[in-house]
């Protein structure tokens, strides 16, 4: 068979996790998405009226196949750790089996294995907000939904990927450098999954033969990114000031996916790929 992928991360087209679903579907994967609970509803809704058919469309003018949607909330790893106040929550209630744990049980128990896990999901409730100014609470929150949830859900699908399988997830370069705005904690919650890549590759690699890495990739108008709220002052820097002076395409960040998971990449494990028109080698912006 072909190869099969869990992308973690998509709830519409125009983010970073459609545009990798799109470039593994066009190299022949089969795809399942995870999709946020509270966004399901509205995401399953716009993908059967057909309003996603046009971003649908792949290379070679075939629609991309979404076998199967399932609805996903990475901040809780089984059923135990979800509070009553979100159980009883209304855009909830609906839904089932939707921790990191019960979806691998779940995507097991529907087609067995997958190759490719890919983890494009971030959440900062403070990132508006500087370093100094954020709270505890919200910085551990960044954490939880953008980094420690790439390690939860590879722990709990690393026994359902088969040998030579590979990850790959999306950082930022504010990890390494001082990005002002991009606050919230997410600067650190960059860093950590950078530092986490290079670590889960080496236990994944060792014991699985897995491959495990992480693209830092440029500015895109995402949902995510909207909220932020300089992802246009963002994007203008990047075209007057990198090596490559076009707007960076999400296509390019799934294509770049698209390789790392594949076999032509089969010795790049724990790196960190910049696809960033190549903003992060400039010294001084001229
Ligand atoms: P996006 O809004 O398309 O993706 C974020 C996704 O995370 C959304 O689909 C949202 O529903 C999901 N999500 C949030 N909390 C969740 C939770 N608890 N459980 C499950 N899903 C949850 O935005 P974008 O920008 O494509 O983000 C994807 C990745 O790319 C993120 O890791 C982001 O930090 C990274 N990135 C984005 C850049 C940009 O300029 N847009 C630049 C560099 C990295």
């Amino acid at each position: 068979r072909g190869k099969r992928a869990f992308v973690a991360g998509a709830a519409d087209d125009n983010g970073y996790g459609w545009a990798i679903a799109k470039s593994l579907a066009a190299a022949g994967a089969e795809i399942l998405l995870g999709t946020w609970v509270p966004a399901l509803n509205i995401f399953e809704t716009s993908l059967r009226h057909g309003k996603f058919d046009e971003s649908r469309v792949l290379p070679d003018g075939s629609l991309m196949v979404i076998t199967k949607v399932y609805p996903l909330d990475v901040v809780y790893d089984n059923p135990e750790d979800v509070p009553e106040e979100i159980k009883t929550n209304k855009r909830y209630a609906g839904c089932s089996k939707w921790t990191v744990l019960e979806v691998a049980e779940s995507v097991k128990e529907d087609f067995g294995s997958i190759d490719i896990l890919v983890h494009s999901l971030a959440n900062g409730p403070e990132v508006t907000k500087p370093l100094l100014e954020t709270s505890r609470n919200g910085y551990l929150a960044a954490v939880s939904a953008s980094s420690y949830s790439f390690v939860s859900l590879l722990k709990h699908f690393v026994p359902i990927m088969r040998p030579g399988g590979s990850s790959v997830s999306l950082t930022y370069i504010a990890s390494e450098k001082i990005i002002p705005g991009y606050g919230g904690g997410m600067s650190s919650v960059k860093a950590a999954l950078e530092s986490d890549t290079r670590v889960l590759a080496f236990k994944a690699g060792r014991k699985h033969k897995i491959r495990v890495n992480t693209i830092s990739a440029g500015p895109l108008r995402s949902p995510a990114a909207k909220v932020i709220g300089f992802i246009d002052m963002m994007i203008d820097y990047s075209l007057e000031n990198a090596p490559l002076q076009k707007e960076l395409t999400a296509d390019e960040v799934g294509n770049t996916a698209a390789f790392l998971v594949s076999p032509l990449a089969s010795a790049i494990t724990g790196a960190v790929i910049y696809v960033d028109n190549g903003l992060n080698a400039m010294g001084v912006g001229v």
